[in-house]
């Protein structure tokens, strides 16, 4: 306990994302990409503890990935969202000691590093007791990366703009994913600059969101939205991961309706049919795919939220 400092404990668990679709548009003078996608919050979580701490310290450690500089240190993002909020409602009083607890793969593909940022901004308005809305929150994730708003909403929308442009999308029922991880992460400002070479000579024109992901998600087909699911930074990935092709070759054919590589990669998920077939699936693909492991989860879930 800090001396001084009542003794609160705020727990948040926050989702993964992946995209139903991803359009991605020619990259723009800011280096950021316009993009048309659908964001999907899944049931894979990271938790973030926040605790007080003295005034003006801001400290952040991480367990459920190997230890890193990158995670631990004044960089992470959550620790970055912290420090901005303090910023703009706080006062020099405030300080947070922050628990990641990833389950999130880092450099994964779903936004786990957003989804930490997502956590620390509703975890710290409420230790902090700060009146702050939920707009007001999603602008200032926008600031800190562009999958911070959705971390915050959750649930199933259309992403615009660099995707921090949210509009919730109208949907059906329950899907049932099974979720393939891969050994190794990507960077995703480099599977993005693939994405430029490999779209040199093509014209890239301005994304738009196809109509057949939404449809399917109204009347809650599972097959057609299996059928639908689309991202152009996929072949990107796949050329920075040739071996990803497998992967998405054997889930396929383990019966998955769909398969789609989730954002920049190198994960990749599976959409089942039913919770029985994403049970077979999560039990066979790990002996046909080369992956570190797998996770049967279902979406879409709701943003980052408080526990207890
Ligand atoms: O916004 P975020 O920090 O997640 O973006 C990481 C990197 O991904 C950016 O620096 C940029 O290289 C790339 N990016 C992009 N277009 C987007 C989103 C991200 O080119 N719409």
């Amino acid at each position: 306990m800090v001396h001084g400092v009542p003794e609160t404990i705020v727990r948040v668990r926050v989702p993964a994302k992946i995209n139903l679709a991803l359009g991605v548009g020619p990259v723009g003078d800011d280096g950021f990409h316009p993009l048309a996608t659908v964001f999907h919050a899944i049931s894979l979580y990271d938790e973030i503890i926040a605790e007080p701490a003295l005034p003006g310290r801001f400290l952040v450690e991480t367990t459920g990935v190997p230890a890193s500089a990158d995670l631990d240190g004044d960089d992470h993002l959550s620790v970055r969202a912290a420090k901005t909020l303090a910023q703009a409602y706080g006062d020099t009083s405030l300080g947070v000691a922050l628990s990641v607890r990833k389950a999130i793969p880092v450099a994964g593909g779903m936004a786990g590093g957003s989804a930490d940022a997502a956590g620390a901004l509703v975890a710290c308005a409420e230790l902090w007791n700060l009146d702050v809305s939920p707009d007001d929150l999603a602008e200032i994730g926008a600031t800190l990366g562009s999958d911070v708003p959705f971390g915050l909403l959750g649930g199933t929308a259309v992403g615009t703009g660099r995707g921090e442009r949210l509009a919730p999308a109208l949907t059906r029922g329950s899907y049932h994913w099974v979720i393939a991880f891969a050994w190794g992460g990507l960077s995703t400002p480099e599977v993005y600059a693939r994405f430029d070479r490999l779209a040199a000579d093509q014209d890239i024109v301005h994304p738009e969101v196809p109509p057949d992901v939404l449809t399917a998600l109204a009347a809650g087909d599972a097959r057609a939205l299996g059928a639908a699911l689309s991202n152009d930074l996929q072949a990107a990935a796949l050329d920075l991961r040739p071996e990803l092709r497998a992967t998405l070759e054997a889930g396929l054919e383990l019966g998955a309706v769909g398969a789609v590589v989730s954002g920049s990669g190198p994960t990749c998920a599976f959409l089942a049919a039913d919770e029985s077939a994403a049970i077979d699936l999560s039990t066979a693909l790990p002996q046909s795919a080369a992956c570190s492991g797998v996770r049967r989860v279902t979406g879409p879930v709701p943003g980052a939220r408080l526990v207890g």
